[in-house]
């Protein structure tokens, strides 16, 4: 599949990923709709690039989804490719010792992350491929997973969340391969971005480091890199595309 030309969807696309994703795939020559739950963000990311339409977005909330493609449906337009960015990076021990207590993982939280990183991944997703098969358009989904779907210590809640989306991935690559719909998961290792270093402490960020074989942290660019094959290549469906510089060999 071309760049050119495409309709591209972006969730989560005020920071990070998301947001140097839009920028590139316009400058490629695709009309990008982004969406994030971050109004201002995305308001900077409209003013760099005046040609990219922006729409908010709480992924966490159906009701939000549901306005975003009435909107689409009322202006007609057709989606080619969707690229769920979107995502909480949430770290808590499962259990942990505070003030002599044991406390566990607080209930809302893992419910918060399982929602907006699998639930509402789930939602855009079960939108777009109605709106794709509305139009009878060859599609392709592209979901952002991590290193972490294989389970990372004191990250359960994400960990779980972006193993869903794993598994999730998988199931509609078979089940809409056969209706010109690929879908192709990337999955980053640790990826200089800001929602990462909110996520990390500088000194788990230098242990990560130490364990890469490359011993550095990837840049956005290297993952757009990834994700421009994704689109190019039109028998990749239904795999796992890590850039993570050997962290998981
Ligand atoms: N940066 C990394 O090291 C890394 C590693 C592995 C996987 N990933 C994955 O890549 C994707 C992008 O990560 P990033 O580093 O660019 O993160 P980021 O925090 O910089 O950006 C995430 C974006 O998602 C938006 N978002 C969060 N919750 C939302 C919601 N409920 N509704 C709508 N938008 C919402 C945020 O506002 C933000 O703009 C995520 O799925 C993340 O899990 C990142």
């Amino acid at each position: 599949m071309q760049i050119e030309g495409k309709t591209i969807l972006i969730t989560g696309a005020s920071s990070g990923i998301g947001r140097s994703a839009a920028d590139y795939l316009s400058s490629e020559g695709a009309s990008v709709f982004a969406l994030d739950r971050d109004l201002e963000g995305l308001k900077r990311l409209k003013i760099n690039n005046e040609s990219i339409c922006y729409l908010q977005c709480d992924i966490e909330k159906s009701v939000s989804i549901d306005s975003v493609f009435q909107h689409l449906k009322a202006k007609n337009i057709a989606i080619d490719i969707l690229i769920n960015c979107a995502a909480i990076m949430y770290s808590s021990p499962i259990v942990k010792l505070q003030g002599g207590q044991l406390i566990t993982h607080e209930y809302e939280d893992w419910e918060k992350v399982i929602g907006i990183n699998l639930t509402g991944t789930f939602y855009v997703t079960s939108n777009v491929v109605k709106n794709m098969l509305s139009y009878r358009k060859e599609g392709l989904i592209i979901n952002l997973s991590s290193i972490c779907a294989q389970g990372n210590a004191g990250q359960s809640a994400y960990s779980a969340s972006k193993a869903g989306v794993e598994g999730f991935s998988m199931a509609l690559a078979k089940e809409l391969g056969p209706l010109g719909i690929r879908t192709v998961i990337l999955s980053p290792g640790f990826i200089d971005s800001p929602g990462m270093h909110q996520a990390l402490a500088e000194k788990s960020v230098k242990k990560w480091n130490n364990l890469n074989p490359l011993r550095r942290l990837g840049l956005i660019d290297e993952v757009l890199k990834g994700m421009k094959m994704i689109i190019m290549n039109d028998y990749i469906n239904g795999t796992i595309i890590k850039i993570d510089g050997g962290l998981t060999v």
